[in-house]
C-alpha cells in the first residue's frame, strides 16, 4: 500500500479527461488499494483517479462513519438521474474550501468493481452527491467549477496565499 500524493487545485493535471479502464488488471486494483488508503488518511469520502494524477476512469467513495464500505467504480456512467438537491462540498483538492453546488438528488450508475464485473448502483442523498463529484474529477471538471467566475478568483486568490504560507 502507498500513500499518494494529490494533486491541488488550479494544478492544470486537475483538467484532464481520464481515459476508460480496458483491462481491470492487478495495476487497477493496486491503484485502488492505494487510492482508498489515501482517501482515509486525508480524512475524506471519494477520491477520484485524477486526482493522484492516474488518469484513469477510476472512483473510490466510502461515506460510512467507520470506513467500513468502501465502494470502487471503474469506468462509472451515470444512466439516470433524478430530483435536485443542495450539498455544501468540498474536495481533497481544495482544501479548506466548502461551497454548496446544485445536483440531481438520485443517479443510477453502472461501473466496473475490481474483478471487472459489471454492477449497477442507486444512490441518493449524499452518496448520490459524491458520485457526481467523482465523476466530474473524471471530466477534468473540479466541483468550484460550478460556482460563479467570481467565487473561483475567489478561491483561487485564497489558495494561493494558503500555498506560499505553507510552502
Ligand atoms: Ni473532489
Amino acid at each position: 500500500m502507498a500513500l499518494l500524493p494529490i494533486l491541488r487545485f488550479p494544478d492544470p493535471r486537475l483538467h484532464k479527461r481520464a481515459a476508460s479502464v480496458h483491462k481491470v488488471d492487478e495495476t487497477i486494483r493496486k491503484l485502488i488499494v492505494d487510492m482508498a488508503e489515501t482517501m482515509y488518511e486525508a480524512p475524506g469520502i471519494g477520491l477520484a483517479a485524477t486526482q493522484v494524477d492516474v488518469h484513469k476512469r477510476v472512483i473510490v467513495i466510502d461515506i460510512s462513519e467507520d470506513k467500513s464500505k468502501l465502494l470502487a467504480f471503474i469506468n462509472p456512467e451515470i444512466l439516470e438521474r433524478a430530483g435536485e438537491q443542495i450539498c455544501e462540498e468540498g474536495c481533497l483538492s481544495v482544501p479548506g474550501i466548502y461551497e454548496k453546488v446544485t445536483r440531481s438528488e438520485r443517479v443510477k450508475v453502472r461501473a466496473l468493481d475490481p474483478q471487472g464485473e459489471p454492477f449497477t448502483l442507486e444512490a441518493d442523498g449524499l452518496l448520490a452527491v459524491c458520485v457526481q463529484h467523482e465523476i466530474d474529477h473524471l471530466e477534468g471538471r473540479v466541483f468550484v467549477e460550478h460556482l460563479s467566475q467570481l467565487k473561483q478568483s475567489r478561491i483561487k486568490a485564497r489558495l494561493s496565499k494558503q500555498a506560499r504560507i505553507t510552502a
